[in-house]
């Protein structure tokens, strides 16, 4: 079985394998965990959607937090068990594998809301349409929980050197998103004002990190007058952003008491 990091098709050791080769991956990871964690805070529930080998669901819980994962690829999820074994028998880590339709029709086999979904290494620019994903995550999150998404930045300058890029820097002003051939799907490519509309109305984007500092872009959020200029221009060096959505304060929690039996 196998599983996607960008256009080639790996399994779950491979990938795990690869994951750990490049400095800046590692330094990514451990940048994402942390602040995963801090957002989460102490003995809280994380849904890690699109969880891949185990290892971010690992590191969660063994830091205290309960875990229920979920990832599409079978044969990554048979590589999470493994890896996770021991805590999936402790019950602190709970895994759920099946169709992606299967997913959002029953609510992420969540039977309880949850503080923090996380998303690492941009399971959701495997996505075609998030707004069907992000009504998900706002039934299956509390009325304060928060969504935590690494995604493959449009922005960075090192893709540059693609034919790929510069065919699709306009569809990327003019739409705001654009999307390439990958192994398990397309890829999507989203600026920030796409991810904004794409979240709402269950969710804002609240802030930008740039991967793998995890330094905040801006305090009050990426929208902030000056700070998206900003946030576009430290962007440009970094493969992966960070993005933080919030629920709507008032609005989710009657949003999400509605939805939840
Ligand atoms: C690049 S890997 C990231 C894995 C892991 N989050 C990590 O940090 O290493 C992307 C993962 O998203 C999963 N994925 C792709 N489409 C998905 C979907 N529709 N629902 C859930 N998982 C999906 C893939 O199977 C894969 O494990």
């Amino acid at each position: 079985m196998s599983v996607c990091t960008s256009e080639i098709a790996v399994t779950g050791a491979e990938y795990l394998a690869a994951m750990t080769v490049r400095a800046s991956d590692r330094r990514a990871r451990a940048a994402f965990q942390s602040l995963a964690m801090d957002v989460a805070g102490p003995a809280a529930t994380v849904f890690d959607f699109g969880a891949g080998p185990g290892v971010d669901a690992r590191c969660y819980a063994e830091h205290g937090r309960r875990v229920v994962a979920y990832d599409i690829d079978p044969g990554m999820a048979a590589f999470f068990a493994e890896y996770c074994q021991d805590l999936i028998r402790d019950e602190r880590v709970e895994l759920h594998t099946g169709s992606y339709q299967d997913f959002l029709a029953r609510g992420a086999f969540c039977q309880q809301r949850v503080n923090l979904v996380t998303a690492n290494f941009a399971p959701l620019s495997l996505i075609t349409d998030l707004r069907e994903l992000f009504a998900c995550f706002a039934w299956m999150t509390r009325p304060d929980g928060a969504v935590l998404a690494s995604v493959l930045n449009p922005y960075f300058l090192g893709d540059l050197r693609y034919g790929w890029w510069w065919r699709n820097a306009y569809r990327l002003l003019r739409d705001g998103h654009y999307s390439l051939p990958g192994a398990q799907g397309n890829i999507v490519r989203r600026g920030l004002d796409d991810f904004s509309r794409q979240c709402a109305p269950h969710f804002v984007l609240q802030r930008v990190f740039a991967a793998p500092s995890a330094v905040s872009l801006s305090t009050r959020g990426y929208a902030a007058p000056t700070g998206r200029g900003l946030a576009c221009l430290r962007l440009t060096a970094c493969r992966f952003m960070f993005l933080l959505f919030r629920k709507p304060v008032r609005r989710s929690a009657s949003h999400a008491d509605g939805l939840l039996v």
